[in-house]
């Protein structure tokens, strides 16, 4: 088992990339699999999740190569149209062959998905969107079924925006006979880079981004190129620890509209911020002010950023409140957090964060973004800080302790 140490207490200075966005990387790979032809995608991030995803359908019989973060995906050798059950428990995204598969074969099947655990995390929007459009669902000992004889468009209404069921609804949508309406849709930036691919392929996709997205379906998808857009999770990640150690960074690869919440949080905190057309450059030397944070969908402030956030906000000035809205257990961070001398109480689905001096301890990555949070807070922490169980930070970040280790942050990683 590998682990991160770190020792805290140097300013951030320099540099940094960005990579591709993971959570627009993987619909868009499952995607390709709806073509009659090769795609070639770009600035596809080395990430365990990713690697997961080219393995669940490599098994199904499609020819994927990867040339550094150039993805090249032949769908004409698919042969089978179930996932591997074991790899599709690994990763939430896995539920896309579902979408995919339905309308390209009338029939796919797949283990109810894992990722990270970070609340329930039911399908049931997803399930229900295919149901509308004409498919049977079954569920048995954890394992998905859907199919079709022919999909039909259908007029569907979320309950909550959910981002994977406006997905996988568009996926399956794509090739379903008549016009489909998504209505209270989520608008996340990585939907609108799906949509886009699809675009290319010749799909006909109308309103993404609003919460109404039209999809007339079509016969046939062909491949296309495609660039994925730039992490806007990771970009927030740099922009935190940046204004953390009170250094001098510039976050590079960064779509500054992509991060508008943070970047109206780092203001009113008085983090000195310049966008820039290819980035966003942070310079903070100031005391930062206290503020408020309620996580909401997109265009809301980012739940994915909630925990990194909450580690800038024990360096604020006076008492803050985070309150979390879109998954139910999202502060397990908390309590190793309060191992590093944090001063943070937690009221169901509120905590509140009183300013305080971290020092370096042993401390556990619980999900994805609780690691993240923890990498930031050994570096602003005194000491040394050891992580431990940094696969998961893996599954999200390309290269994370190489990059930071660029500007100036002291951070090994061991085994
Ligand atoms: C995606 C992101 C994840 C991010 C989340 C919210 C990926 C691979 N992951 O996850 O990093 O935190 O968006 O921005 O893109 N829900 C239901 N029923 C459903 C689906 C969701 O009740 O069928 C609820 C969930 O329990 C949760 C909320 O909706 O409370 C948000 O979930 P959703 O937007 O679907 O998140 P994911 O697509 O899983």
């Amino acid at each position: 088992m590998s682990k991160y140490l770190i020792t805290g207490g140097l300013p951030l200075t320099g540099e940094i990339k960005v990579s591709g966005a993971k959570n627009a990387a993987l619909p868009i790979i499952a995607a390709a699999m709806l073509a009659e032809s090769p795609s070639t995608l770009l600035d596809i991030p080395k990430l365990r999740d990713v690697t997961n995803l080219c393995s669940i359908l490599r098994a199904m019989g499609a020819k994927i190569e990867r040339e550094d973060n150039k993805v090249f995906l032949d769908p004409r050798t698919l042969n089978s149209f179930e996932a591997d059950h074991e790899i599709a428990r690994k990763l939430r995204a896995s539920y896309y062959i579902l979408g995919v598969f339905l309308a390209k074969n009338g029939w796919a099947r797949t283990s109810l998905p894992g990722g990270c655990n970070i609340g329930n995390r039911p399908i049931d929007l997803h399930l229900k969107g295919f149901k509308s459009l004409g498919a049977t669902v079954s569920l048995d000992h954890g394992i998905v079924e859907v199919k079709s004889e022919k999909l039909r468009g259908s007029r569907i209404y979320l309950d909550y925006p959910s981002v994977g069921a406006t997905i996988n609804i568009i996926l399956a949508a794509t090739m379903a006979e008549g016009k489909t309406i998504i209505e209270n849709a989520a608008r996340e930036p990585e939907i609108v880079d799906l949509a886009n691919f699809l675009t290319v392929m010749g799909a006909q996709i109308k309103g993404v981004g609003t919460d109404i997205i039209k999809i007339e379906g079509v016969e046939e998808l062909k491949g296309a190129e495609h660039r994925i857009i730039p992490d806007r999770i990771e970009a927030g990640t740099y922009m935190i620890a940046s204004a953390l150690t009170g250094g001098n960074v510039f976050v590079k690869n960064v779509l500054s509209e992509h991060v508008k919440p943070l970047i109206a949080k780092l203001h009113e905190m008085d983090v000195d911020l310049e966008e820039k057309i290819s980035g966003v450059k942070i310079n903070s030397t100031k005391r930062l002010n206290a503020v408020d944070i309620k996580t909401l969908p997109y265009p809301g402030f980012p739940t994915d950023l909630q925990s990194q956030m909450m580690v800038l906000l024990t360096q604020s000035d006076a008492t803050s409140l985070v309150i979390e809205t879109v998954w139910e257990n999202r502060f397990m961070h908390v309590d190793e957090l309060k191992r590093m001398g944090a001063d943070i109480k937690i009221d169901g689905h509120s905590a509140l964060i009183k300013p305080c001096k971290l020092a370096g301890a042993e401390v556990t990555a619980t999900d994805l973004r609780a690691g993240a949070a923890l990498i930031l807070a050994g570096l602003s922490a005194e000491g040394e800080t050891e992580i431990r169980d940094i696969y998961h930070i893996e599954r999200g970040y390309e290269n994370i302790e190489k990059k930071l280790a660029t500007i100036n942050a002291n951070i090994r990683k061991i085994k």
